[in-house]
């Protein structure tokens, strides 16, 4: 059923997730091969009923009737006798065979797929885990959500429903073939003539299947990001009055899908009925020929009855394969994307040194940045050098590259040009995790997860710190206050990402956090939302109490954080125009001093 060469690779890598289950395979496999024959032979048992019945001895016997007449020998009963115990006997231990095939084959073919999906699944989250922030910034969330959930399962389909109809229904032609070869293979050729036939409208077919359900997977991608995007948005929709815009933008994914999901099923429609007729065709021009009488006679009334029993049930399986071709071609454009975004390189890890605890010297060389994709510089030749323990608050217009400069520092981005250095090392050249673990960060959009209080401030690596040293940072926080006045105190649940918080309180989570990680290099995003002045003092405390003996890179908004400030850095299109103390910076009356008199407003 494949639709090109290119398609080889793809069915070998997803072999390879089988390869670790080739025994249950193989076991799943045996199943069906033994219920396909198990059909064949019930085929067969016709002829040894029909047989009996007649008084004249038949030229050929069939298998079953031979296999009986080995084990249990015809003595003084007459053909009647002998095959009205043998034929019930061997019917039901058939079928009972047939069944047991069927289970094994089904059962053991899901215990195959499912392992596959759950690796195909978690290797698949574990690169979404791994990747480059980039990528992040070129797929929805909600499209990779729907990567996660819909097209894996699109695999599944493909592998475990598909491929036990494909073996089940397959074999089963093979078996009824072959079993009608070896009854009169002149006979059978005629369904080799239409088989060309049928193979042209599998390969057509296909091909529109694959087309349709790239589509249908990219719309499952636009459904999942539309809802996503609007249950998480749903103040601004209700206070907007942006109801029915997203309404439309629902039904426009959704009508999207449907129209694709029904092009789907119109070809499958039409195709299985094309196949059917060419069946009709070449099983109507076999009775033409059996019934001929220099054909005829070659052929025991049994044996004539057991092949046209066997041709006419050729078409049931040839019709569920063909209507499973839809499920293999879905499984298949899902299996092209899940692989496509497995391909994507992780984030660069390649440096070798490791810190214990950075002194916290952080150098910017020449460093010059554009995103992906963008000709122009988000930050444009920057040199800067802060000392261990300094705060450094950098101001500048939106979009001046504040951010873009702390993200580098991170690491989430690589310079495009220059360096940047902690402790006199280029900062490529630590290796990841240490490096990480010398930079808190206090952001302005901070993330909380649907767990404890206690599990959100204790996070990642944190996680088995004792819980002395988590009360200490909630107190140099400032958060202890209110947490000890939550119902359960550090082990109150939060609901999704940290309902049931204020801003401020947040804040002080995320600086609890960044106490407790207890990094020598401090980055800090100061949030641009008023808090009420009670919460916005606890948050200044807070703020100021964690940025002692720490190496500080602050976007300030906050008058009081700038004068606080060893130095303010000025930067203006990606370029440091300034930089002093924020009384200095006043007196040269340049950039600084307008942003400064607009207000702190819009002091991004
Ligand atoms: N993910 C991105 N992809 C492409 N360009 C980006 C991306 N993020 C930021 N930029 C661009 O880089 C430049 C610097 O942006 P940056 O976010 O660093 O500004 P900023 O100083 O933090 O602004 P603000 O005060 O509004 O947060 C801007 O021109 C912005 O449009
Ligand atoms: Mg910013």
């Amino acid at each position: 059923m494949a639709d090109g060469n290119g398609d080889l690779s793809l069915y070998r890598r997803l072999l390879g997730y089988v390869v670790p289950h080739t025994l249950v395979f193989v076991v799943s496999i045996v199943g069906f091969v033994v219920y396909s024959i198990g059909n064949v032979l019930l085929a067969d048992l016709l002829q040894f009923l029909l047989d009996s019945l007649g008084e004249d001895t038949p030229g050929s016997i069939g298998i079953v009737e031979s296999a009986v007449n080995a084990l249990w020998p015809r003595q003084d009963q007459t053909p009647l006798e002998y095959a009205r115990v043998a034929v019930p006997i061997a019917a039901v231990t058939l079928a009972l065979g047939r069944a047991l095939g069927y289970f094994v084959g089904n059962y053991f073919m899901n215990i195959v797929a499912r392992s596959v999906i759950h690796t195909l699944r978690t290797q698949l989250f574990d690169v979404f885990l791994s990747v480059p922030k980039a990528y992040y910034d070129q797929h929805s969330t909600g499209s990779l959500v729907s990567k996660l959930t819909f097209n894996v399962e699109q695999v599944s389909g493909a592998a475990s429903d598909a491929l036990k109809i494909m073996l089940r229904e397959g074999l089963t032609v093979i078996a009824l073939v072959s079993y009608m070869l070896y009854l009169n293979w002149r006979l059978s050729l005629i369904f080799f003539l239409v088989a060309p036939a049928i193979g042209m409208v599998v390969a057509v077919v296909g091909k529109h299947f694959r087309r349709y359900s790239r589509r249908i997977q990219d719309s499952m991608g636009s459904v999942t990001q539309v809802s996503q995007e609007t249950l998480g948005a749903f103040e601004s929709i209700r206070s907007y009055g942006a109801v029915q815009q997203q309404s439309d933008r629902f039904e426009a994914a959704s009508l999207f899908n449907r129209n694709q999901s029904l092009k789907l099923a119109l070809v499958q429609a039409i195709s299985t009925p094309i196949i059917q007729t060419l069946l009709a065709l070449a099983l109507g021009a076999l009775f033409w020929f059996a019934l001929d009488p220099s054909i005829l006679a070659g052929f025991s009334a049994g044996s004539l009855v057991a092949f046209i029993t066997a041709a006419a049930q050729i078409g049931k399986p040839i019709r569920t394969l063909s209507g499973v071709q839809s499920v293999i071609q879905r499984g298949l454009a899902a299996a092209e994307d899940v692989f496509q975004q497995m391909d994507t390189a992780p984030e660069p890890d390649k440096g070798s040194l490791t810190l214990t605890r950075a002194r916290g010297d952080v150098a910017f060389r020449n460093v010059s940045f554009s995103y992906p994709g963008s000709s122009k510089l988000a930050i444009d030749d920057m040199s800067l050098h802060i000392k261990a323990g300094e705060t450094v608050a950098f101001v500048g217009r939106s979009g001046s590259g504040k951010s873009t400069l702390v993200q580098l520092l991170q690491r989430f981005h690589e310079p495009s040009e220059g360096s940047i250095a902690l402790d006199g090392h280029d900062i490529s050249h630590y290796q990841m995790a240490s490096y990480r673990k010398q930079i808190g960060v206090v952001s302005q959009s901070i993330e909380l997860f649907s767990d404890t209080v206690r599990h959100n401030i204790a996070f990642g690596l944190l996680a088995d710190s004792t819980d002395e040293a988590i009360d200490q940072a909630c107190q140099r926080a400032h958060a202890n206050i209110f947490i000890n006045e939550l119902p359960e105190g550090l082990d109150t649940l939060l609901g999704d990402d940290g309902a049931g918080l204020s801003g401020g309180q947040r804040q002080r989570l995320a600086i609890a956090r960044a106490f407790l990680k207890d990094a020598p290099v401090l980055i800090l995003d100061e949030a641009t939302s008023a808090l009420d002045t009670e919460s916005e003092a606890q948050v200044q405390l807070a703020l100021d109490a964690v940025t002692e003996q720490r190496t500080t890179l602050v976007i300030a908004h906050r008058l009081s954080t700038i004068e606080k400030a060893d130095r303010v850095v000025v930067l203006d299109e990606g370029r440091i125009v300034a930089e002093g103390h924020h009384r200095e910076l006043l007196e040269q009356d340049g950039l600084y001093a307008k942003l400064y008199r607009q207000g702190l407003g819009d002091l991004h």
